[in-house]
């Protein structure tokens, strides 16, 4: 059985990932964001969907930064992306991120989208706001965008934790989004056992054995040469 990490636990596997093993923050976000776009079309085929538009909410940190990355491919893929990102960084891979989004023509949101025209204009909402280094409270601008996410009702996946639940102890006591799709990457953090949508999927396969070993994940078996795997 798959082991669900603790905080301390993830971000320690993160940082060995990068000072031991030397992998590069954009390597390993190009593969979390494409395992996300690949588990999209497997859980929602764009003849299943009123429309083939997405939105994807995309927070500060590196959790957002798989959100541009999974935006570009699903766009290859032939989905019609949208990208909310209110907070951007100055950092150069962020901001290499974004113009490669806006140089394939995916537009960004400039204002906080209601509930009403988040209903009204997406089938499917990426939730790639915060990760596992999430602890709360939630900065104050991003309570209202959660709070339309939450109340749109429209399909909602989420990167590996659903913005606004604690990493360890899930949704907090006031409700909290309820991913229908949840994309855990690298492992599974203790919260997604709290999860009870409809499709879990391991992403982000990237994870060097002597790694996966040392900290007991017993990570299942990929199928074949696929980037994800349906927990
Ligand atoms: C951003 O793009 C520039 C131009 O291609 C490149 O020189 C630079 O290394 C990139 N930076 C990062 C962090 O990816
Ligand atoms: C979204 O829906 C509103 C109506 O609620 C419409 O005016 C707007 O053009 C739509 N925006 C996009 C990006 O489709």
């Amino acid at each position: 059985m798959v082991r669900f990490l603790g905080q301390d636990e993830a971000i320690n596997i993160d940082q060995e990932l990068f000072n031991h093993y030397r992998f590069s923050v954009d390597q390993l976000m190009e593969l979390a964001g494409l395992s996300c776009a690949v588990a999209i079309t497997k859980c929602y085929p764009i003849s299943d969907l009123k429309n083939n538009n997405i939105l994807v909410f995309c927070g500060p940190g590196n959790n957002g930064g798989d959100g541009l990355v999974c935006a570009r491919h699903l766009k290859l893929f032939g989905y019609c992306p949208s990208i909310y990102y209110p907070k951007r960084t100055e950092k150069p891979l962020y901001q290499n991120l974004t113009t490669q989004c806006q140089a394939m023509e995916i537009p960004f949101l400039e204002d906080t989208p209601s509930a009403e025209m988040l209903s009204r204009n997406y089938s499917l909402l990426v939730d790639a706001l915060f990760g596992f280094s999430y602890r709360p409270p939630m900065r104050p601008e991003f309570v209202s965008v959660v709070d339309a996410i939450q109340k749109s009702g429209v399909l909602l996946c989420s990167v590996d934790i659903p913005s606004g639940w604690d990493v360890e102890h899930g949704a907090p006591e006031s409700g909290g989004l309820e991913p229908d799709l949840l994309i855990s990457l690298t492992a599974p953090k203790r919260c997604a056992e709290k999860f009870r949508g409809r499709f879990h999927y391991l992403g982000g396969r990237f994870v060097p054995p002597g790694l996966e070993k040392k900290y007991g994940l017993n990570l299942p078996t990929y199928p074949g040469t696929e980037v994800c795997v349906k927990l």
